[in-house]
């Protein structure tokens, strides 16, 4: 039986899905403390929806009670409490047939069901586009919910920013300043890869922070060619080092994006474009060339302020939202307020770099080549 939409709240659920983000714990605690405040009880699902759709493998049950001293001293910790997991997509859970063959099945029925088996009013779901797709389809089920949008690559649509993004872009600056005197003292290339999926912004903006010479992005397919050219350059003018950003999704013009691993019932794994790089600048330059892959370096740490707050203010928002009966939205930034946006506007659409946008001319301005 789907919640009734107008009953008063007294017991709500968070559940946190897809690649962790820093800034979760933050949303957790705030989405805890707001939740409190009113009255009402709060529950963590763990590992995403997995707490709901398989009980029995936690001893201590799928759900936990966030009390105040389980959400105490958390806010500026990495990771995520609940757990969280980007396989086994409820929509397209996979289930293995007898012959090994895999089947996709819908699993949101269940989930429904287990938050009424639970007497849950409403739902909190902090997650990626991914989680966005099954929120919209709980909330046409009936689950009165609010999504908070998470993800490191700040690919989403509809919010100005998400909260981990602001930390990858720190780390990974950090990083290339690392490099530099490296890369320079030995006067090599470094080519360093970067997350970010099918959206260049992690590259594009630790990449102009951190003074890079060549950024690649996936919305720019790059020319080998002109990436050597900006190399003999700099040689030319006796900087005998540079530096080159790759975004994972990165691709050449004509080229494939480089994909690791494709399984049912998750995201396409990418990487291999940064060795790819490498490899042909070593090849056609002939200069001394070394690979750094940031991977998920880049999804640890505590995070910055800024993404603190933007979790924090997400997390309070969503409750603020639910008590003032609002579902099926998103909490979204737009600076300098939150708002709340229909799931089903914000979902499906990657929010890609704008290549006529004000950071891409600067790194122009600056020098910088996109290959
Ligand atoms: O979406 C966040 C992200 O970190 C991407 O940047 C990256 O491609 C992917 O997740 C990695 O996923 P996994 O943790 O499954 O390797």
């Amino acid at each position: 039986m789907p919640m009734n939409q107008n009953t008063s709240i007294k017991k709500i659920a968070i559940s946190t899905g897809g690649g962790d983000a820093p800034g979760l714990n933050a949303v957790i605690r705030a989405t805890a403390l707001s939740a409190m405040k009113r009255g009402w009880e709060v529950y963590g699902v763990r590992d995403g929806f997995h707490g709901i759709l398989s009980p029995e493998e936690y001893p201590e049950g799928g759900f936990i009670p966030l009390t105040r001293d389980r959400v105490s001293g958390i806010t500026h910790l990495g990771g995520t409490i609940l757990g969280t997991s980007n396989r086994n997509n409820p929509l397209k859970y996979p289930i293995v047939r007898p012959d090994g063959t895999v089947e996709e099945v819908d699993r949101s029925g269940e989930i429904v069901r287990g938050f009424d088996l639970h007497h849950i009013d409403a739902l909190v779901t902090v997650g990626g586009d991914g989680s966005l797709a099954i929120a919209s389809v709980l909330a046409k089920k009936g689950l009165r919910l609010i999504s908070v949008p998470k993800t490191i690559d700040n690919d989403l649509d509809k919010t100005d920013v998400t909260f981990g993004f602001d930390t990858a872009v720190g780390f990974a600056t950090e990083a290339l300043d690392r490099l530099h005197s490296t890369a320079a003292s030995h006067g090599r290339v470094m080519v360093v890869e970067m997350m970010g999926r099918y959206a260049g912004w992690i590259a594009l903006h630790a990449g102009v922070a951190g003074s890079a010479d060549v950024i690649l992005i996936p919305e720019h397919p790059y020319d080998i060619h002109k990436v050597i050219e900006k190399i003999k350059e700099r040689d030319a003018n006796g900087s005998h080092f540079t530096i080159v950003v790759v975004a994972e999704g990165a691709s050449s013009v004509g080229g494939e994006i480089s994909v690791i691993e494709h399984k049912a019932g998750r995201a396409e794994r990418l990487g291999g474009v940064g060795e790819k790089v490498a490899a042909e600048i070593r090849e056609i330059s002939g200069k001394e060339t070394r690979l750094v892959v940031l991977g998920h370096l880049l999804r640890g740490g505590s995070p910055t302020s800024f993404d603190r707050l933007t979790a924090l203010r997400f997390g309070a928002a969503a409750v603020r939202g639910l008590e003032a009966g609002q579902s099926g939205v998103m909490v979204a930034l737009d600076p300098p307020h939150v708002k709340y946006v229909p799931i089903d506007e914000a979902m499906g659409k990657m929010k890609m770099v704008p290549l006529d946008s004000d950071i891409v001319i600067t790194a122009q301005d600056l020098g910088i080549s996109f290959g």
